[in-house]
C-alpha cells in the first residue's frame, strides 16, 4: 500500500526546522523549488505546492500554472514534492511560514493531504487546490475555498462502459478478465475512478478484475508490472487492461508487443489524453482514451484573482470538460487520427481538454 497517513504535529518540528534552515534561501533551489527574493513587496505572492513530477502530464500542468501566474505579474513560490506525501506537507508548512497572499495544492493523495486544508486555516490563508481533492471539502467560511478538478468518477464509469462494449466485441457477449494498472492508490482519482469503473461493469458479473497493481503513473512500472501479469496469466487469462493513466498504459503496450501477445494489441482502456496514446488509439494499438487536460493555469488563475480581490465565489467549478476517443470502430480510429494530427501540428503534448 502506498499511501502514508501522517499526522500534523508529527510533521510540525520537522518542518519548524526546515524554515529555519530555508528561510534565508533564495531563487530557485536543487528540486526546482523557487523561494522569494527581495524584491517588490506589493506583488502579490502565491505559493504553488505540487506533489511532483512523475510525468510528462505533471511537467506541463506545473508549467502551465507557473507560467500563467507569473506572466499575470505574480510571485510565485514553489515547491514539489516528488509525490511524497508526508513531505508535500512539510513543504506546505515550509510555504506558509513565508506568508504568502494564497496558496495553490496539487496533493498526491487524499485522506493523507487533508491536513493541509488546517494548516491553511490556522495560518489565516485562503486555499486552492487543484486536480486531486482533499478529504474535507471546501466551504466559504473557511480558508479552504475551492477545488478545480475532473469528475473523476463519471470519467472512470465511461472508461468501464468502453471496457464492456470491447469485451462483448472481443467475446460476444459482456465477459472477460480485466488486468488493473492502478494510478497512485489512496489517491482522488484512482478512488473515484474505480468507483466509477465498478459501477460500470457491476451489472456484468462474467466481467473481472483479475489483478491489480500500482504502478506510480509512471511508464516504467507500467510496462514492468504488464510484464508480471504476462508471466503470470498465460494467453487466454487476460483479455484487457485498465490502465488509470497513458504513461503506464503506454509501458503495458511496449511489454505486450515484445513478449508478442498480439491478442493484448489494442485492449488497452486509458486516460490523460497524450498525443502518443492518441496516437496508438488511432493506430488500433488502444482500445480507448479519454482526456484530461493538465493546462491549468488559464483554469486557475481567475480563481487567484477573485480570492485576492475579495470577491464571492462559488466553492466548486464545473467539472473539466473531457472527451474519449476509440478505436473500436473506423469512424472512432479516424477521430482520433484527426486529434492526433492537430495536437502533433500544434507541438502539443496533451489535449487541451
Ligand atoms: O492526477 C492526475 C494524474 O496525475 C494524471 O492523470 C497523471 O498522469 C498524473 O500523474
Amino acid at each position: 500500500m502506498r499511501s502514508r497517513k501522517i499526522g500534523v504535529s508529527l510533521v510540525s518540528a520537522v518542518a519548524l526546522a526546515l524554515v529555519a534552515a530555508c528561510s534565508s534561501t533564495t531563487g530557485a533551489g536543487s528540486d526546482g523549488s523557487s523561494a522569494p527574493a527581495d524584491g517588490d513587496s506589493a506583488q502579490p505572492v502565491v505559493a504553488f505546492s505540487q506533489e511532483g513530477l512523475e510525468n510528462d502530464w505533471r511537467l506541463e500542468n506545473t508549467d502551465s500554472i507557473r507560467s500563467s501566474l507569473e506572466d499575470a505579474g505574480y510571485k510565485v513560490l514553489y515547491q514539489q514534492a516528488d509525490e511524497d506525501q508526508a513531505r508535500q506537507v512539510e513543504q506546505v508548512q515550509n510555504l506558509l511560514q513565508q506568508k504568502p497572499d494564497i496558496l495553490v495544492v496539487e496533493p498526491a493523495e487524499q485522506e493523507a493531504a487533508t491536513p493541509i486544508a488546517a494548516l491553511a486555516e490556522a495560518a489565516g490563508v485562503p486555499l486552492i487546490v487543484a486536480d486531486r481533492a482533499l478529504g474535507v471539502e471546501p466551504s466559504a467560511d473557511t480558508q479552504y475555498k475551492v477545488l478545480i478538478t475532473q469528475n473523476w468518477e463519471q470519467m472512470g464509469t465511461k472508461l468501464g462502459e468502453a471496457s464492456v462494449q470491447l469485451l462483448t466485441k472481443l467475446n460476444g457477449e459482456p465477459k472477460g478478465n480485466i488486468v488493473e494498472l492502478v494510478g497512485v492508490l489512496g489517491s482522488a482519482p484512482q478512488v473515484a475512478m474505480d468507483k466509477g469503473f465498478a459501477a460500470a461493469i457491476a451489472e456484468y458479473p462474467d466481467i473481472k478484475i483479475l489483478d491489480a497493481q500500482d504502478g506510480d503513473n509512471k511508464r516504467a512500472p507500467g510496462r514492468q508490472i504488464m510484464e508480471n501479469y504476462l508471466t503470470r496469466y498465460p494467453a487466454g487469462d487476460i483479455d484487457m487492461v485498465w490502465s488509470q493513466n497513458d504513461e503506464m498504459g503506454i509501458g503495458a503496450l511496449a511489454a505486450i508487443q515484445e513478449a508478442g501477445r498480439d491478442e493484448l494489441v489494442g485492449t488497452i482502456v486509458s486516460k490523460d489524453g497524450q498525443t502518443d496514446a492518441i496516437e496508438q488509439v488511432a493506430k488500433g494499438n488502444f482500445a480507448n482514451v479519454c482526456t484530461n487536460t493538465p493546462y491549468f493555469g488559464p483554469i486557475i488563475l481567475p480563481y487567484v484573482q477573485k480570492i485576492l480581490a475579495g470577491e464571492p465565489l462559488e466553492t466548486t467549478t464545473p467539472d473539466k470538460p473531457f472527451a474519449c476517443f476509440e478505436s473500436i470502430t473506423d469512424k472512432g480510429k479516424a477521430e482520433a487520427q484527426a486529434q492526433f494530427d492537430e495536437l502533433t501540428a500544434a507541438n502539443a503534448k496533451f489535449a487541451n481538454r
